[in-house]
C-alpha cells in the first residue's frame, strides 16, 4: 500500500473504490500550475521568516519546478492514492528531492492551500472572462455602426410594435454586457484576496508573514479572519452567478438570432462557419452555435444552483463537502469563455438583410402609433385618436392592405384632421428618426448611444 500524508494514525487496510470517491485528483490536477506557484510563495515566506532554511528553500522549489517540468511532459503519474493535487504534488516533490520535500507544508494546510488555489483560478479566470464580454462588446459596436440605416421591426409579445433601428436592437446587448462586465469587475474585489497562512482553521503557531505571500502572490487583499479564509465560497458562488448572467444574456441574443434566421423572418443570414447541415434535409442551414449556447445556459444554471445548495447550511470551517465547488465551476468557466468566443464569431459575421427587412417594415401596422400621435398633435385626445386608427387598422386587415396604401379621402373620413402629410409621417423612417428622447432609437440618439460606448470599452 503507498504510503499515505496523513498515514500516522490509521491501521486499517484502505480500499481503491473508497479512495476513488475521495479523491479530487481527476478534476483539480488544471491547478498544478497555481498550487505550484502557491507553494513556491510560501516555501520563499518560510525561508525569508527563518522557519526553514535557505538551503532547504532552494531544494524544494528547485523540486517544484521539476516537478511541473515532469508533469507537463506527462511523466508524473497522478494517483488517487494521494488524493489531490496538493499531495500529489507533495508525493512527487519527495520523490525527487527526499524527505526536505516534507517540510514544505510548515505552517500549511491544504485549507488554506485549496482555498488559495481557487483564489488564484478565479481571479485569472473572471479576468480572462472579462476580456472576451469587451471583445464581444466591440463586434456589437462594429455591427451596429456599419447598419445604421437598417430599420427592424421592435417587438413587444413577440408581436411587431415599433420599427427600430437593427443597430438600437444590437446595442441593448451591448449595454447589457457592459453590466456583467461591470459585476465581474466588482466581484474582483471579493476574488483577489490571500487565505494562504490561515493554516487549517485557526492561523499558526509558526512566525509566518502573510503579507508576503499576499504580495509575491499578487493578491491586493488578506483575509482578516482565519476561519473565514478557509470558508469561504461567497467568491465562487458570485462567480457563478456572474457567469450566468452572461450566459442568460447571450441565451436571450441567441434566441433572437434563431428566430431572424428563420424561414419566417430571414432577417439575418449567419455564416456558415457558424451554422451545420442536416444529415437528411439536403436544404437545411441550422443555427446549431446559437442553440447550444442557448441550451447551455441550462448547464451553467445547474452549476449555480448545486453551488448553492452545497454552502447551504455547511458549519464552519472546512469540510469535504467543499471539494465538490470545482467541477461545476470549471465547466461554467469553459462554458462561457467558449460560448463567448462563438458569440463573438457568429455576430462579427452575420448577414443582415436588408432588402428582406425593408420590405417587412413597410407591410405592418408598426407606425399605428405614429399616426394616433399625429392626431394627438392635432388636439385630438388620444384615447379618441387610438379609436380612430384602431378602426383605420381593422379596415385595412380586412380589405387586405397598409396604412400607407389607404386613399387621403380614406383617412379624411376617418379624421378629418388627416392630411397629405401623412404618408411622410408614416413611413419608418421618418418614424424611427422621431423618436429623439435620450435613449432613443432615432439615428442621432443611437449614433449618440454608440459614442458613449465606444468611451467605455
Ligand atoms: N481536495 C480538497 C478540496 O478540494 C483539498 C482540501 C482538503 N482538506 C482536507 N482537510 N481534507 O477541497
Amino acid at each position: 500500500m503507498t504510503k499515505k500524508a496523513w498515514g500516522g494514525r490509521f491501521s486499517g487496510e484502505a480500499l481503491d473504490w473508497v479512495e476513488e470517491f475521495n479523491a479530487s485528483i481527476h478534476f483539480d490536477k488544471v491547478l498544478l500550475d497555481l498550487d505550484i506557484k502557491g507553494s513556491i510563495a510560501h516555501a520563499d515566506m518560510l525561508a525569508e521568516c527563518g522557519i526553514i532554511t535557505q538551503e532547504d528553500r532552494k531544494i524544494i522549489v528547485d523540486g517544484l519546478h521539476k516537478v511541473k517540468e515532469e508533469a507537463d511532459k506527462g511523466n508524473i503519474d497522478w494517483d488517487v492514492t494521494h488524493e489531490d493535487i496538493h499531495m500529489n504534488i507533495e508525493h512527487a516533490l519527495t520523490e525527487i528531492v527526499g524527505p526536505v520535500g516534507g517540510k514544505l507544508h510548515t505552517g500549511r494546510s491544504r485549507n488554506d492551500q485549496i482555498a488559495t488555489d481557487m483564489h488564484l483560478y478565479v481571479k485569472a479566470q473572471v479576468e480572462e472572462i472579462i476580456q472576451s464580454i469587451e471583445a464581444l462588446q466591440k463586434t456589437i459596436i462594429k455591427i451596429a455602426e456599419e447598419n445604421l440605416h437598417v430599420i427592424m421591426p421592435g417587438y413587444t409579445h413577440l408581436q411587431r410594435a415599433q420599427p427600430i433601428l437593427f443597430s438600437h436592437h444590437m446595442m441593448a446587448y451591448f449595454w447589457m454586457f457592459n453590466r456583467d462586465r461591470a459585476r465581474m469587475q466588482d466581484a474582483l474585489k471579493r476574488i483577489d484576496v490571500s487565505p494562504l497562512g490561515a493554516g487549517a482553521i485557526s492561523g499558526t503557531t509558526f512566525n509566518i508573514d502573510r503579507e508576503m505571500t499576499q504580495d509575491a502572490l499578487g493578491f491586493s487583499d488578506l483575509y482578516h479572519n482565519s476561519m473565514d479564509a478557509v470558508s469561504d465560497r461567497d467568491y465562487i458562488i458570485e462567480t457563478l452567478s456572474n457567469i450566468n448572467l452572461v450566459m442568460i444574456h447571450m441565451s436571450r441574443i441567441s434566441e433572437e438570432i434563431i428566430f431572424w434566421m428563420s424561414e419566417e423572418a430571414k432577417f439575418v443570414t449567419l455564416s456558415d462557419t457558424f451554422t451545420t447541415g442536416s444529415s437528411m434535409m439536403p436544404q437545411k442551414k441550422n443555427p446549431d452555435m446559437a442553440e447550444l449556447i442557448r441550451g447551455k445556459t441550462g448547464r451553467t444554471t445547474g452549476a449555480l444552483m448545486s453551488m448553492l445548495m452545497l454552502v447551504k447550511g455547511l458549519p464552519l470551517t472546512y469540510n469535504k463537502d467543499m471539494q465538490e465547488d470545482k467541477e461545476g465551476l470549471f465547466d461554467a468557466v469553459t462554458t462561457v469563455r467558449g460560448a463567448l468566443k462563438i458569440m463573438n464569431g457568429m455576430i462579427d459575421t452575420m448577414t443582415v438583410n436588408e432588402e428582406r427587412l425593408e420590405q417587412t417594415i413597410n407591410e405592418d401596422f408598426s407606425n399605428a402609433t405614429e399616426l394616433a400621435d399625429y392626431l394627438v398633435e392635432k388636439d385630438v385626445p388620444f384615447r379618441e385618436a387610438h379609436e380612430v386608427v384602431g378602426k383605420l387598422v381593422l379596415k385595412c386587415i380586412n380589405s387586405n392592405q397598409y396604412l400607407k396604401d389607404l386613399t387621403i379621402e380614406e383617412f379624411k373620413e376617418a379624421n378629418s384632421l388627416i392630411e397629405a402629410d401623412i404618408y411622410d409621417v408614416l413611413s419608418p423612417q421618418t418614424v424611427v428618426d422621431r423618436r429623439v428622447s435620450y435613449g432613443g432609437t432615432a439615428t442621432e440618439a443611437v449614433k449618440q448611444q454608440i459614442e458613449l460606448a465606444k468611451t467605455l470599452i
